[in-house]
């Protein structure tokens, strides 16, 4: 199974992104009178929940109907530049006036990460996703990569990567044991559509390793993701981080 990869200039990467993310919204909304959308943290998804927040999409999409979750989260209060929470307020819930989605974070203000984590999972169950083990599954989940091939905050031969029971588990960052609470690989992989976003040169190796396949997936967790799963995922890279792969739109 080839994945399927969409290389694109770099400045025309938010606009696809999100064009993509508004048609599968519609064609959901349409089908289930409600969406679900995983968002993904980090530096790169803010262009495109930027770019979803402007005309057309800001107009486009029934904000009202979606539900907001995060794939994962640090350990930070939500009024930190390091939350990811706080990033998607910044630069898209601040931008949708009274048009507002339901937004389910990570509630970072309880005692543990651990805490955090088993809470979340409940809160997720509550609003009737993955009642009965993964099903039925979040609608779209949106995910970066990290320069070391980890998703979310999955990183590469942890122990959560092996987790399949839990929505939810909390983990440390490798080097600064930054705490985190993040979703399962089990949760992320029953998507039911899955957008990844690789933006900029830093990333060319890794995606060169990715779809290169040497190696194990736990120790490049990203991999988990290509194979039967790949399917339902999209990989959007600019052309920077695709530089090693073929082009495929944009520029040439
Ligand atoms: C986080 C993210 C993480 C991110 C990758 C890529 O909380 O940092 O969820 O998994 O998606 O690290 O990050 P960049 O987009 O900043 O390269």
């Amino acid at each position: 199974m080839e994945p399927n990869i969409e290389i694109v200039a770099e400045r025309m990467l938010a606009a696809m992104v999100a064009e993509e993310l508004s048609a599968r919204i519609a064609e959901v909304i349409e089908d289930r009178d409600r969406c679900s959308l995983l968002l993904a943290g980090g530096t790169t998804p803010g262009a495109i929940y930027r770019r979803l927040a402007r005309p057309p999409f800001v107009s486009d999409i029934p904000w009202e109907k979606l539900i907001l979750f995060w794939g994962d989260e640090r350990w930070v209060s939500q009024s930190s530049s390091q939350s990811n929470y706080y990033m998607v307020q910044e630069t898209l819930l601040a931008e949708l006036g009274d048009n507002q989605p339901m937004v389910v974070p990570v509630a970072t203000s309880l005692s543990s990460p651990e805490e955090g984590a088993l809470d979340y999972e409940r809160r997720i169950r509550e609003q009737g996703y993955c009642v009965q083990g993964f099903s039925p599954p979040f609608d779209i989940a949106l995910l970066g990569v990290g320069e070391d091939g980890h998703i979310a905050s999955l990183f590469p031969n942890s122990r959560a990567l092996g987790e399949m029971e839990r929505l939810c588990v909390s983990c440390d960052q490798p080097g600064t044991g930054q705490p985190r609470v993040t979703m399962t690989l089990a949760a992320l992989r029953a998507s039911e559509r899955i957008y990844f976003i690789i933006r900029g040169e830093s990333k060319a190796e890794v995606v060169d390793q990715l779809f290169q396949g040497v190696g194990s997936s736990e120790a490049l967790p990203a991999r988990f993701f290509l194979g039967e799963v790949g399917s339902r995922v999209t990989w959007f890279l600019d052309s920077q981080a695709g530089a090693r792969l073929r082009m495929t739109t944009g520029e040439k």
